[in-house]
């Protein structure tokens, strides 16, 4: 069942959703070679705490960390660590999930870790540019796979594979909630789209094949074939006339 949000609903996840992209904003200029993983978590939650919010992610399903730091050919779920540092021609996919008053808000973006390679680059701004994509089709009449085949079609056409067995997600209350927003499929079917319905889209893309397999550590999905990979995740409102970005300042 996809929950409908009021409007007051709304401005409560953006409350949480302005903590994330706050963070998401600070953690830009931490991104150095030489920083650990673990430095930025630090930093993160600090951040989230200073701000009135708690880490979503913390606690959820057992999940030990405030971020998800995601390198190379790491999809997403990548833990924080001491032991990984950054290398100059990393990119780094950094999710991160807040909650204030009982809402919850959720984005992350891939970043480069000095200077990184063309390819790299290319694959960072697809990734985002069918973020965007996707969204722009998250307005009232439309069908949900409408969003899913947006995506799809920008990654593919550029030479890229979307991943298949994580999706974006309705979002509230709790972090994850109807509909699930799979980054593939037929436009025109799936269920409609209302004014009211809150949503975290999130493409996953990868330079090479789309299979991905989760490591022994329960969690850090990567790609089978070691290609990079790169995510990119908005919080995004229907409204009236049309989607607004809640991750935003
Ligand atoms: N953005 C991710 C998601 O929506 C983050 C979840 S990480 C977890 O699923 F640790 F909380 F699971
Ligand atoms: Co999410």
């Amino acid at each position: 069942m996809i929950i409908l949000k009021s409007l007051q609903e709304i401005e409560k996840i953006r409350k949480a959703c302005l903590v994330v992209a706050e963070v998401l904003d600070r953690i830009r200029g931490e991104i150095r070679p030489g920083v650990s993983t673990q430095a930025l978590d630090e930093l993160a939650e600090r951040w989230i705490g200073e701000a009135g919010a708690k880490p979503a992610f913390k606690g959820y399903r057992g999940y030990p960390k405030t971020l998800c730091t995601s390198l190379n050919n790491e999809v997403i779920h990548g833990i924080p660590s001491k032991s990984v540092v950054l290398s100059a021609g990393d990119i780094i996919s950094i999710d991160v999930g807040a909650i204030i008053d009982g809402f919850y808000g959720d984005g992350a973006k891939t970043f480069p870790v000095g200077k990184i390679t063309p390819e790299a680059e290319r694959l960072t701004t697809v990734t985002e540019e069918s973020l965007y994509r996707g969204i722009e089709q998250a307005k009232p009449g439309n069908r949900l796979y409408d969003i899913s085949h947006a995506v799809q079609k920008h990654v593919e056409s550029n030479g890229y594979s979307v991943v298949r067995e994580f999706v974006g997600h309705g979002i509230g209350r709790n972090m994850h909630e109807d509909p699930q927003i799979p980054n593939f499929g037929p436009s025109g079917q799936g269920p409609r789209i209302k004014a009211g319905m809150v949503f975290a889209i999130e493409p996953m893309v990868n330079l090479g094949g789309s299979a991905t397999v989760v490591r022994e550590d329960g969690w850090t999905a990567v790609t089978v074939d070691g290609s990079l990979s790169a995510h990119f995740e908005h919080t995004i409102a229907v409204m009236p006339d049309g989607p607004v970005i809640l991750t935003t300042k």
